[in-house]
């Protein structure tokens, strides 16, 4: 019998920062029941189960996501590890409650982009031009915020990039409440729902 592996599993489910039925009507309970108690849960056990006894296993998700994001060999692991790390980041850049990006990240926003609503429009544009599945994101890099796009399960750690916001563009995101409009579904979450006040913390944190 092999000896039991009773490591910690490097990649957890968190619990969703808000009840189920929070975000109605713009996600629904039932898609968020499926995003997080399915589709979330199944990338951190696949993660954890792939690398479970190999020397992956004691690394933090970040290491695993870049130590696998460059090697065909290891797509399987990144995959999982990357899409775990991405939602557990997408559930912290949603809110139940409206909110608006503090000072510091409000001025940098309109240096950058023009104002708030030129930025929702570039992540809207973000999200309508990923082919296929994947995310939209708004990122700092060299100290610039940015907006970027990426596929499946790709992710801004993976290019040295730190994630500020993330929307999910997975048709399992939106499919249940809206059907085929992404961008039906892009627009609402961008007006109602984003949590600029945790785009705002990792501003600040990013610049210290
Ligand atoms: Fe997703």
């Amino acid at each position: 019998m092999p000896p039991l592996d009773d490591s910690p599993n490097t990649f957890e489910l968190p619990p969703l920062p808000f009840a189920e039925s929070a975000l109605e009507p713009t996600i629904s309970a039932r898609t968020l029941s499926f995003h997080h108690g399915k589709h979330h849960k199944a990338y951190v056990d696949k993660a954890n189960s792939l690398i479970k006894g190999t020397d992956r296993a004691g690394k933090t998700p970040e290491d695993v996501i870049r130590a696998t994001a460059k090697n065909p060999d290891e797509s399987e692991i990144f995959n999982n590890a990357a899409q775990a790390w991405n939602h557990a980041f997408y559930w912290r850049s949603l809110s139940p409650t409206a909110t608006k990006p503090e000072a510091a990240l409000m001025d940098a926003i309109e240096k950058t982009f023009g104002g708030l609503d030129q930025l929702k429009d570039k992540l809207r544009e973000a999200g309508m031009k990923q082919f296929g599945s994947g995310w939209a994101w708004l990122i700092l890099e060299n100290g610039k915020l940015a907006v970027t796009k990426t596929g499946n399960a790709d992710t801004p750690i993976a290019h040295g990039q730190t994630a500020l916001l993330a929307i999910d563009v997975w048709e399992h995101a939106y499919y249940l409440d809206y059907q085929n409009e992404r961008e039906k579904h892009l627009k609402t979450v961008l007006d109602k729902i984003v949590n600029w006040g945790f785009a705002s913390q990792n501003f600040v944190q990013a610049m210290m």
